[in-house]
């Protein structure tokens, strides 16, 4: 199967940028958007947060797990993933194989800035800059792992998405 007739996966951590820059990919590559973290909301019906509080993280793993390995039957698509799917070695092998995979790599300053004022990520509501720094480390060699390509994303938008497109050889 030729890679552009993959779906194209976005991975990284909180705050990278995943949802903006797959629906602006979506948008020029005339391909559906799915965000799996919006599925699973959708699917348990309360907020990720809300899911995390009353049914704990392993339950929320287990349904990532299981929507990624449904929507990722559909070709033409762009998907945004949770930034924590890559801890599932299932998934990083399921994503690797069957997508185009873009690890949108940031810094822990960048998500300090960017979550400055969220409080809707459960990953983060105490010791945000300690838990910011701790799960990158730990899952840095995770993301580098399942990527085909690794973007910049401490960059604006526009430039990691033609970014994506020109070191895919997509345009
Ligand atoms: C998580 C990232 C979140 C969401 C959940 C867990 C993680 O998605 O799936 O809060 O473990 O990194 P975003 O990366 O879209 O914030």
């Amino acid at each position: 199967m030729s890679r552009l007739c993959k779906p194209i996966i976005l991975i990284g951590f909180m705050a990278s940028g995943k949802t903006t820059i797959g629906k602006e990919l979506s948008k020029i590559l005339n391909r559906d958007f799915i965000d799996t973290d919006e599925l699973i909301e959708k699917r348990v019906g309360l907020g990720i947060k809300e899911i995390f509080q009353r049914y704990g993280e392993d339950f929320f793993r287990d349904t990532e797990e299981k929507i990624i390995s449904e929507v990722i039957k559909d070709d033409n698509t762009v998907i945004a993933t949770g930034g924590g799917c890559i801890l599932r070695e299932t998934t990083r092998r399921l994503l690797k194989e069957k997508g185009l995979v873009f690890w949108l790599k940031i810094d822990p300053e960048t998500v300090m800035n960017r979550t400055d004022n969220d409080n809707t990520r459960p990953l983060l509501l105490v010791e945000k800059e300690e838990k910011i720094r701790t799960l990158l480390a730990q899952r840095e060699h995770l993301y580098r792992e399942t990527a085909h390509y690794i973007i910049d994303a401490t960059e604006p938008v526009e430039s990691a998405v033609s970014e994506i497109l020109t070191s895919s050889g997509m345009i």
